[in-house]
């Protein structure tokens, strides 16, 4: 049986720079259990497969360097159609200048035997000029949403979001889509975007896929080292402090949750909102949620969670 490392850096920039590399013949065979995925990376190529395929699509769109959240959306992907395509792209138009675009992981040997395992159809992984040229420059704008929270910190970060994955869903044409709550204001946003600009794309969303100590499932947490792991933990349980308050009103909430961040100077919050689940002003009693982004050096962490507001003051 030939190993292969997928993790070896020399194979990776060389392997995936062969047109239409056909990738999976090059996994170990142990690897191969639910059959061949198929790696696109040309609109022409995905157009070929894509035709080929009968019954609904669903797409995941990612960036790459899977884990168990990606999975996750995988396996609801599967269950909602007879094909997955799962998108791995770092789209460029995301980032900001001086964010982290450069140094974002890319595993994509791990990737694809991630999506081997959890049984993907399809893996369209393109350049980009393959997503971005040559054309005009055409963008989706984001509205007041946009610019609020993340949108506040990364300004453009969600018109890059929404662009890219209109550009997906034309270039895919799935039944479906599917999205984590991890990026909760990505979330609302996509859904808005393809209701409003009527993509016919239904777009379905999986809860947080956490660590056993409350800590979200993020690409970026493998920045932190030992000792910035310990304290991350603190926006969970920041959140979840909000949410045991939640039966005491709003503002018991935030003084909770607050109350946790304060205890972690390491942490530089960038903001801690409570709102409706549309994102909107906060209800008196009901559903909420409740979101919070803080640095940790030079790593930036979003959490949030569902809270039920109650009246006993
Ligand atoms: P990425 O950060 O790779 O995330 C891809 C999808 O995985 C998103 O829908 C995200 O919400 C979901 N996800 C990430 N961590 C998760 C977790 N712990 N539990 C559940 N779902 C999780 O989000 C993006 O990429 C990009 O903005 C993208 C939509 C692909 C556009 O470029």
């Amino acid at each position: 049986m030939t190993t292969v490392d997928l993790e070896d850096p020399a194979r990776r920039g060389a392997d995936l720079a062969e047109p239409s590399p056909q990738l999976p013949g090059a996994l170990p065979a142990n690897r191969r259990r639910l059959g061949a995925v198929q790696v696109v990376r040309t609109r022409a190529e995905l157009d070929a497969v894509r035709n080929g395929l009968t019954g609904r699509v669903v797409l995941v769109p990612t960036m790459g360097a899977l884990h168990g959240g990606h999975r996750a959306l995988i396996r609801a992907a599967r269950a909602l159609g007879e094909h997955v395509i799962v998108s791995i792209f770092v789209n460029p138009t995301q980032f900001g200048a001086g964010e982290d675009l450069h140094r974002y992981p890319r595993t994509p040997w791990a990737d694809l035997d991630i999506c081997t395992d959890e049984g993907v159809a399809v893996v369209f992984m393109p350049e980009t000029d393959e997503v971005y040229g040559p054309g005009l420059g055409i963008r989706v704008d984001g509205t007041e949403l946009a610019n609020r929270m993340e949108g506040a910190v990364r300004p453009g970060h969600f018109s890059g979001v929404l662009t890219v994955v209109a550009k997906l869903f034309g270039m895919v044409a799935p039944a479906a889509a599917v999205f984590g709550e991890k990026d909760y204001q990505q979330l609302v946003l996509i859904r808005a975007m393809s209701r409003e600009l009527a993509l016919r794309v239904e777009v379905h969303s999986i809860p947080t896929v956490r660590e056993t100590d409350g800590m979200a499932l993020s690409s970026r947490n493998r920045y932190l080292d030992g000792h910035q792991r310990v304290v991350a933990r603190a926006l969970s349980r920041a959140l979840r402090a909000g949410a045991t308050a939640a039966v005491h009103g709003r503002s018991s909430v935030l003084a909770a949750a607050q109350e946790v961040l304060d205890a972690e100077p390491e942490l530089t919050v960038d903001y801690l909102a409570l709102t409706d689940p549309q994102l909107g002003p906060a209800q008196e009693s009901g559903p909420a949620r409740l979101l919070v982004a803080a640095r940790l050096g030079t790593t930036r962490l979003i959490d949030n969670l569902a809270v039920t507001l109650g009246t006993d003051r």
